[in-house]
């Protein structure tokens, strides 16, 4: 009996550790939206019900097309100003975000600012100078602070450069303001972080980004362990979603990948979608839903399309009713 009794408490404790690392509803997860233009139909799976993504960005200011009948309440647009433009003077960024507000009536309350300015180009990064990214900064982000839009900090690459880049653009922004005299620093409103690499590596950014930061609050706006097997991604998508969702100072976080195994440049176990274009585990788990089972090469004719929705979560139910009887 005391044995039984023991098997019993350690599946039940198996079971309450599973459902702390799954894959709850979070209302602070986000698309990053790369569509790709051979597979259109792969844009409306990230808006169909159910859903928890209350948050998108596109790398760029005007909104995607697909979502652009969506209001913000529901999915949130987050426009970025991606790089520097040609010109530093150059307010394309500011006029284009202005009239979203003015003209559409679109309510931005978020931008986000430089995708990995301390990357080079061929990675992916907007290879900017600090005190170029400075100026622009102060011509296009600063009037739109005083609107009562809330900034990202750039979102640097997750290397050393990081940190040293983002406190060199600081101080140069902040000679840019203080005029007169008078001594004025640039603001903003959170941390923007990205990350490639193992959860104790992320977990260790995140730390020194709060300790060079003090006080603010983050957005984790790309993450993954990029090119690991199955279990060791989706063992670092569950803890860091827990670990996410957990933590006040994350306001916010959005998985990159939003697109197909076949085309994953973080490794085809880190994609949300089969090579068909069917919502994979960690697909479905950051939507809110149940595992799929389907596999990164496996397409609409697998096991998604002969198990219903919801079966799994009931054969669960049953089991659990078994192992309590
Ligand atoms: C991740 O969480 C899901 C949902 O609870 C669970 O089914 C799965 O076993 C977990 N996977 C790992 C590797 O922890
Ligand atoms: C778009 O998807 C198709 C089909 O998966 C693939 O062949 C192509 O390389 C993808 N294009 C990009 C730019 O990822
Ligand atoms: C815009 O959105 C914010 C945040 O959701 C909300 O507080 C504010 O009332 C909205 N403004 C308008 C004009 O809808
Ligand atoms: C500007 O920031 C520096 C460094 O964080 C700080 O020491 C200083 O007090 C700030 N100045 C103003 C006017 O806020
Ligand atoms: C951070 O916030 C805490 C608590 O609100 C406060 O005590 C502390 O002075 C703040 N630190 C900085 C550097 O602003």
């Amino acid at each position: 009996m005391l044995q039984c009794t023991a098997a019993l408490a350690a599946v039940l404790a198996a079971m309450v550790t599973a459902a702390v690392a799954g894959p709850l509803a979070s209302s602070k997860r986000g698309l990053v939206f790369t569509p790709n233009e051979t597979t259109p139909a792969d844009d409306t799976i990230w808006v169909t019900k159910p859903t928890d993504l209350t948050w998108y960005y596109n790398y760029q200011g005007s909104p995607a097309s697909p979502f652009s009948n969506i209001p913000q309440s529901q999915f949130e647009f987050v426009p970025m100003l991606w790089g520097a433009p040609s010109s530093l003077d150059d307010t394309t960024f500011l006029t284009t975000v202005k009239s979203l507000v003015k003209d559409k009536g679109i309510n931005i309350t978020h931008v986000l600012t430089f995708n990995e300015p301390d990357g080079t180009y061929a990675n992916g990064g907007s290879n900017i100078q600090p005190s170029a990214a400075a100026q622009v900064w102060v011509n296009n982000i600063v009037p739109l602070q005083t609107m009562g839009i809330r900034v990202g900090l750039p979102a640097c690459t997750g290397g050393s450069t990081g940190i040293p880049w983002l406190q060199s653009f600081l101080s140069q922004c902040s000679k840019l303001v203080s005029t007169g005299g008078r001594t004025q620093n640039c603001t903003y409103d959170f941390l923007t972080i990205h990350w490639y690499g193992n959860f104790e590596g992320l977990a260790s950014h995140m730390g020194e980004y709060s300790a060079a930061f003090p006080n603010k609050t983050m957005w984790i706006t790309e993450y993954n362990v990029d090119n690991q097997d199955l279990a060791t991604t989706q063992t670092f998508y569950n803890t860091s979603a827990d670990y996410f969702d957990r933590l006040d100072i994350v306001e916010r976080y959005s998985y990159f990948g939003a697109f197909r195994s076949d085309v994953s440049n973080v490794g085809p176990n880190g994609a949300m979608l089969s090579s068909d274009g069917s919502l994979t585990d960690i697909g479905a788990w950051y939507l809110g839903r149940q595992a799929t089972g389907v596999k990164r090469t496996q397409g609409s004719l697998g096991f998604r399309s002969v198990i219903p929705q919801g079966t799994t979560a009931a054969l669960t139910a049953v089991l659990a009713i078994v192992l309590l009887l």
